[in-house]
């Protein structure tokens, strides 16, 4: 077999067999495939597309392109949770302890964030103290014990989509369906859970901007976990605008305990309940929607879902106390109120243009290797459909350099639009995706 052969093949529009795509994605891992040679291969699937058969050899040959974790060493139905990514998507830290706090076992590996959508792993470690750096002894042990653990992604965990999305990301070949899909469930076959929840995006801060993509997408991962053995849920949801109303890692962490509390912003709070309910149906704890949900509100309401925050906390050396003051989590040393200069309705909020403002601030990584402030961002006190007066705060901004606020400021104000009338910003939840 010669890739010369497999990238005309493609090029010209014929299907590759499963042979043809393991021979290149080991080729690819090893390095006997060189990148231009990777990058000609993408550009063709990009613009002549994969078809369902395609789509699953490549995820699985990905996902076994290194370590399948093996997580039978715990009990019961393990279930794994995935967000395509947007702004202020701080659901990991609310939902895994809310889901756990009712009984579900939650193993899960997470990223740090690159470009303006933050990573959940960089959010924890707001809690001064937080390691997510663990053995696979450590990481079972904890999910025994307190039935939910959170550990960075390890090197070992599907490297051919590691190494293929970096070659993808500077050959603008991401933003393809069956790439997409394949690059997500390889690593989500490969983290070992026996359920995956997933959260895809749709809108303006979104890979897919328009719904129907996005449905797509949803229906393209659910079919690849189900082929795979997996129980797969995904749930479509707004990112039209950020999601809740913090925008930056410390911010987030507090907006995510706010809602442990039951005082969390409404749109946060639906998002929650809804993966919450699939990830209890998925993990067997129930069966019904309503029973779930009603299990999940108890949990906040009583506590439990907050204490099980402060435990994750503390097993993974974090100060759990930071749950209860969040005055112990990282501050910033400027606090400014951007107002309004006039009177309207919030029509629409550039999602990716408060993403940047947040990144601006330093709290998002520019490179790879870029250090995170965790304590600057924004929280939003208007968005898309609210009535704005002159002189209404829209945003405070949390910033610990005046130059970067400068900046963050002037994107801010032009990434508001304004209108006479009202916009309905629409529902949270766009639609549930399922085998049928
Ligand atoms: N997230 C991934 O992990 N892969 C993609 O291709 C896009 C988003």
């Amino acid at each position: 077999m010669r890739m010369y052969d497999l990238i005309m093949k493609k090029r010209n529009g014929s299907a590759l067999c499963r042979e043809e795509i393991q021979y290149m994605i080991e080729g690819y891992t090893a390095g006997r495939i060189p990148d231009y040679q990777m990058s000609a291969m993408m550009m063709a699937i990009y613009f002549t597309g994969m078809n369902k058969d395609e789509t699953a050899a490549l995820t699985m040959a990905m996902a076994h392109s290194g370590d399948m974790v093996d997580l039978s060493a715990i009990p019961g139905i393990k279930v794994d949770k995935h967000s395509t990514g947007g702004v202020g998507d701080k659901t990991s830290i609310a939902l895994l302890p809310m889901a756990a706090a009712c009984g579900v076992r939650i193993a899960k590996m997470s990223g740090r964030g690159l470009g303006h959508t933050g990573g959940t792993i960089d959010k924890l470690e707001s809690f001064p103290g937080f390691i997510t750096g663990m053995s696979s002894e450590q990481f079972t042990k904890q999910v025994n014990e307190i039935g939910l653990a959170v550990m960075g992604q390890t090197a070992d965990i599907a490297p051919a989509d590691k190494k293929l999305y970096a070659l993808r990301d500077v050959t603008a070949t991401v933003d393809n369906m069956s790439l997409i899909a394949s690059s997500i469930m390889s690593k989500k076959l490969a983290s070992g859970a026996d359920a995956i929840v997933l959260d895809v995006k749709t809108g303006s801060g979104a890979f897919m901007k328009k719904e129907q993509d996005a449905r797509a997408l949803a229906q393209e991962m659910v079919t690849l976990g189900t082929l795979a053995g997996r129980k797969t849920i995904a749930v479509v949801s707004d990112m039209d605008q950020p999601l809740g109303n913090a925008v930056g890692n410390a911010l987030e962490v507090k907006e995510a305990i706010a809602t442990l509390r039951g005082e969390g912003p409404d749109d946060f709070t639906r998002l929650c309940l809804t993966l919450g309910t699939y990830m209890l149906i998925a993990g067997g704890i129930v069966s019904d929607e309503k029973e779930a949900e009603a299990r999940l509100t108890q949990a906040i309401r009583d506590g439990s879902a907050l204490r099980k925050l402060a435990e994750l906390v503390r097993a993974q050396g974090g100060n759990p106390e930071a749950v209860y003051d969040t005055s112990l989590l990282p501050g910033a040393s400027i606090v400014e109120e951007i107002v309004s200069s006039q009177s309207g309705y919030v029509s629409k909020i550039d999602c990716d243009e408060i993403g940047m403002c947040s990144l601006i601030l330093g709290g998002g990584r520019e490179t790879k290797d870029s250090k995170v402030d965790l304590s600057v961002g924004l929280v939003l006190h208007k968005k898309t459909g609210d009535p704005v007066s002159k002189g209404d705060v829209l945003a405070v901004i949390h910033a610990n350099d005046s130059d970067r606020l400068k900046a963050a400021r002037e994107r801010f104000l032009a990434a508001y639009h304004f209108s006479d009338t009202v916009t309905d910003a629409g529902p949270m939840i766009k639609c549930v995706v399922r085998e049928s």
